[in-house]
């Protein structure tokens, strides 16, 4: 005996989350390891941020500002518009499923590409609708002439990720502009930028410009990778009051809490504190490219705080280059650097990298020396010595 279900649930893939450290410490009988694997800060919150959250604490038994009015309005002074054109989440997660929500029947489309982020398979299936994957460009981009010849007239919403998670490959504003001039004018289009900080391209912001008179865009940000906030759970959106009235329909009364509420608005006060942060994570993006490239591990242009490698390293160029990619997954885990295996991220062949601190860095890059010498078909015996440590 069970409880009646809803048959949508079959349809909605599980989000697999990526290996928690105390998984893999008790895994492998590790004492530490470092973690790589989800996009995060290698950064606490700014000092400032902390001691806020430690004053909001008296207040808890309090309902937070269900309209996040003082956070919304900051924002919406940062990016040009009124309060009205801005939605507040918990996380940009929480918007874009909202999105789904508030958009979606069964019977109508969301275009998104694919792979990509994981959850947007997830907004059609919840909603019985369907979703339309759309495989990337041969350059690890999204196809966005592809993705305009997939919107049809079952179509409610187009899901955008730029840069795409988990290849990190940007497109330009400029391109973006061109698929909304394609698409219907009354087409919803949401364009997620969780990592539009780590963009160096010159015209980052540009579409977050067009946010403010497109009726049919919205554009979510997140302070969980740059300003260091994801265990708090803060996301936004900025659109056209018709997207952000139709996301506030759908949403809890109170979907962000106090205190992540209070974190988002002081993080905004220290702009050139989180650019210090984004520079070393840039910085460090190319060193670790760099470092990878001269040992023949080939990465994709990233424009994001991640690296989507293909190992390549276990036989040489005439090898398949992904052939073993399980393995040496494995054995990075086995020395405590935890990364995705690209496979469940829809890349098989290839790992996902997370851009840590330094230090952490030097101890993924010296993670994948090691685990060359041990694979090396020169040093058959090394593979089994790597293993038993
Ligand atoms: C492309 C993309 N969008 C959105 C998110 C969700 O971020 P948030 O923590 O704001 O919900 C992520 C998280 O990794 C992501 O990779």
């Amino acid at each position: 005996m069970t409880i009646r279900l809803s048959p949508r649930l079959d349809a909605i893939p599980r989000y697999q989350p990526g290996l928690t450290t105390a998984e893999v410490l008790a895994r492998y009988g590790l004492d530490a390891a470092i973690r790589l694997a989800s996009n995060e800060s290698p950064f606490p919150p700014l000092p400032q941020v902390e001691q806020v959250l430690r004053e909001g604490l008296a207040g808890l038994n309090r309902y937070p500002d269900g309209a996040a009015r003082a956070l919304r309005r900051a924002l919406a002074d940062r990016h040009g518009v009124g309060p009205d054109q801005v939605a507040v989440g918990n996380g940009s997660c929480e918007l874009i499923l909202l999105a789904g929500q508030a958009l979606m029947d069964p019977g109508t489309t969301v275009v998104h590409p694919d792979p990509s982020f994981q959850i947007y398979p997830h907004v059609a299936a919840a909603a019985g609708a369907q979703a339309v994957a759309v495989p990337l460009a041969p350059d690890g981009g999204l196809d966005l002439d592809a993705m305009a010849a997939a919107c049809d007239e079952r179509t409610r919403l187009v899901l955008i990720c730029n840069p795409n998670n988990p290849t990190g490959v940007h497109r330009p504003a400029d391109a973006i502009e061109r698929f909304l001039d394609l698409v219907p004018e009354d087409l919803a289009v949401l364009v997620d930028e969780a990592y539009f900080d780590f963009v160096s391209a010159p015209d980052a912001g540009r579409v977050m410009v067009m946010a403010r008179t497109r009726p049919n865009l919205l554009v979510t940000r997140t302070f969980s990778k740059a300003y260091g906030l994801c265990g708090l759970r803060v996301g936004y959106g900025v659109g056209s009051p018709g997207w952000v009235q139709a996301l506030d329909r759908v949403r809890q009364p109170f979907n962000t809490g106090t205190l992540a509420q209070a974190a988002a608005l002081e993080s905004l006060r220290h702009p050139s504190a989180v650019h210090a942060r984004v520079r070393e994570a840039v910085a460090e993006r190319g060193r670790v490219a760099a470092a990878l490239a001269a040992t023949g591990v080939a990465t994709l242009p990233s424009e994001a705080n991640f690296l989507l490698l293909d190992p390549g390293i276990l036989g040489g160029p005439t090898a398949d280059p992904g052939g073993d990619v399980p393995a040496v997954h494995e054995q990075l885990l086995r020395l405590g650097v935890i990364v995705r295996d690209g496979a469940a991220l829809g890349c098989p062949g290839r790992i996902r990298v997370t851009i840590g601190a330094p230090h952490e860095n030097d101890a993924f890059l010296a993670a994948m020396a090691a685990v060359r010498e041990a694979t090396s078909p020169s040093n058959p015996g090394r593979a089994a010595r790597a293993e038993s440590h």
